[in-house]
């Protein structure tokens, strides 16, 4: 493995990857392919003409700053994190022709869980019918799904599971403060899952990393409501529920990690920007995208791009982009997935794609 320049002495690293091949039982190599992806995106829109009555901004502002038109929003009372994550994974067991009782795993990375316990994967289980096998969840931010996917990924190269049910769902919109036109623009709820199976072909997820750097806390979380600072009258009236963020120290953070880890994939899986087919990348800004594309020197019709029409989704956006590119997809693409999100956490994975078009 190479390892990363480590720019601060202060910073915190928590290293990992994926093995490229494990070799369980009968000593023979399995890799775990994405076999079907599926979203959910709740029916309410909210416009960037609906939020300028909000507060001070304007369709020209959050166009040009931030790539986003539109986000979705859950309404509905008792509606959760987990309605929207059910609904995904409800798709994809159909689609796939796949019976909840075949899932031998289900995993589901979030920043908005239902509650602080039960698990969110536990209730999405429980609403879609899948029943006595393990589910939990990750939790890393708008790099969830990518923790989530190298967790379930080992599952399947060790033969201990055949079947894996990764989510990525949030509800944003239960920690945005709608008076804080900072925050309140860039986000939206969504959910999508992907089935991952042991591939029949060479197909698959060939490469995980993950990392973190804790030290980038003060500048993106949700000061109340934990075990620091439970909920009181005080913490409410003092608006400390919500998202907190500094935006240019996220945004400068941002652009360097997912060009840093798009570029060490690259190296590890001797790739350059002529062999990948399209770049997956994590969707907060418009213009963090396009700085990560120049700077892996990719041109803009090899991204992936969803922010203007569901904005920032947290550990949704990389399933939605696979859902939504999902009929441009062709067997063997070669995809580059970065991530990156509060924490601070970032991951990526190379993976190749296991199958054409929709299902
Ligand atoms: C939040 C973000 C869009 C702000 O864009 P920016 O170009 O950096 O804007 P700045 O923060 O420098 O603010 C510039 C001005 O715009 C204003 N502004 C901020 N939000 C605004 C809005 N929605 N509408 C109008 N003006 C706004 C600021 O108040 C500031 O005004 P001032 O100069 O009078 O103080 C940008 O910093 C960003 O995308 N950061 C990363 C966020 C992110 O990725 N979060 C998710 C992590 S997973």
């Amino acid at each position: 493995m190479i390892t990363a320049p480590v720019p601060s002495q202060r910073r915190v690293m928590v290293k990992a990857s994926s093995a490229k091949t494990a070799t369980p039982k009968g000593g023979k190599s399995i890799r775990a392919a994405i076999t079907a992806v599926h979203g959910y995106l709740p029916p309410d829109v909210l416009t960037n003409a609906e939020l300028a009555l909000m507060v001070d901004t304007s369709d020209a502002w959050i166009t040009e700053r931030t790539g986003i038109k539109e986000r979705h929003i859950l309404k509905g009372k008792g509606l959760g994190t987990s309605h929207m994550g059910a609904e995904a994974v409800r798709g994809l067991l159909e689609k796939s022709g796949t019976l909840p009782k075949e899932v031998d795993l289900l995993i589901c990375a979030t920043t908005t869980p239902d509650f602080v316990f039960p698990s969110t994967a536990n209730l999405i289980s429980d609403m879609v019918g899948i029943r006595n096998v393990g589910s939990f969840d990750v939790q890393a931010a708008c790099s969830g799904f990518v923790y989530a996917l190298t967790i379930a990924a080992q599952f399947i190269e060790n033969g201990t599971a055949r079947k894996v049910v990764v989510v990525g769902a949030d509800k944003m919109s239960s920690i945005i403060d709608y008076t804080d036109r900072a925050t309140c623009v860039l986000f939206g709820d969504g959910a999508g899952a992907v089935l991952l199976e042991p591939s029949k072909k060479s197909h698959g997820i060939h490469d995980t990393l993950i990392r973190a750097d804790g030290a980038g806390m003060p500048h993106l979380h949700q000061k109340a409501g934990g075990s620091r600072m439970p909920p009181t009258a005080e913490t409410v009236a003092k608006r400390l529920h919500y998202v907190h963020q500094e935006g240019a120290a996220v945004y400068k953070f941002a652009v360097a990690r997912m060009a840093e880890i798009s570029t060490e994939l690259m190296l590890r899986n001797k790739l350059n920007p002529g062999k990948i087919d399209w770049l997956v990348p994590h969707q907060a800004n418009k213009r963090i995208i396009e700085a990560t594309a120049e700077r892996m020197k990719l041109p803009m019709d090899r991204v992936m791009m969803t922010i203007h029409k569901y904005g920032n989704t947290t550990a949704a956006t990389i399933p939605l982009c696979l859902w939504d590119y999902e009929t441009r997809l062709k067997e063997g693409d070669r995809l580059l997935v970065a991530a990156f999100g509060g924490g601070f956490t970032w991951a990526g994975a190379y993976v190749t794609w296991a199958y054409d078009g929709g299902r």
